[in-house]
């Protein structure tokens, strides 16, 4: 079932997602909704409390659009090593027609659990590094404008205050 996503400046954005005590099919059920609300938006990548749900489960799929899909579940994901620096530009589907250069490691390892309860690790980089970085954020309530500098930040806040006071 496709949900909707929530956007910036919505408060449940910024909750801390609980971890997930057992894999179960309530948790594969949200982890399909996850992966449908994802690819319909499109988007890259989705982290549960998008939706409204504090569990920290994330779904990604960096995949072209002429590659098959290839989806990418991480239920309490875990960086367990960072290094080196990454400078791109980054959106979010909880930040409609906002993008930014965030700093980011390069290279990272996380762990995390499957559908089965498994423990799984993956070595990323690039843009698969980057959307791990960004959707572990959406589990700590930090959004990829709270990385801008200060300046950058009061221009982003000002400009989404007048697009919500023209939808009025
Ligand atoms: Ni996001």
């Amino acid at each position: 079932m496709i949900r909707t996503i929530l956007t910036y400046p919505n408060p449940e954005l910024k909750k801390k997602s609980a971890p997930v005590t057992i894999v179960t099919d309530s948790t594969r059920e949200l982890v399909q909704d996850m992966a449908e609300t994802m690819y319909d938006a499109p988007g890259i990548g989705l982290a549960a409390p998008q939706i409204g749900v504090h569990q920290r489960v994330i779904v990604i799929d960096i995949s072209a659009k002429n590659e098959p899909p290839e989806l990418i579940v991480a239920i309490n994901p875990v960086i367990i090593h960072a290094e080196g620096d990454a400078y791109e530009e980054e959106g979010c589907l909880s930040v409609p027609s906002y993008a930014a250069n965030v700093k980011r490691h390069a290279r990272v390892i996380v762990k995390a659990l499957d559908l089965d309860g498994i423990e799984q690790t993956w070595k990323a980089d690039d843009l698969l590094a980057i959307a791990f970085q960004h959707e572990i954020d959406h589990l700590d309530g930090i959004l990829f404008v709270d990385h801008l500098s200060t300046l950058k930040r009061e221009l982003f806040q000002r400009k989404a205050r007048k697009a919500a006071e023209e939808k009025q």
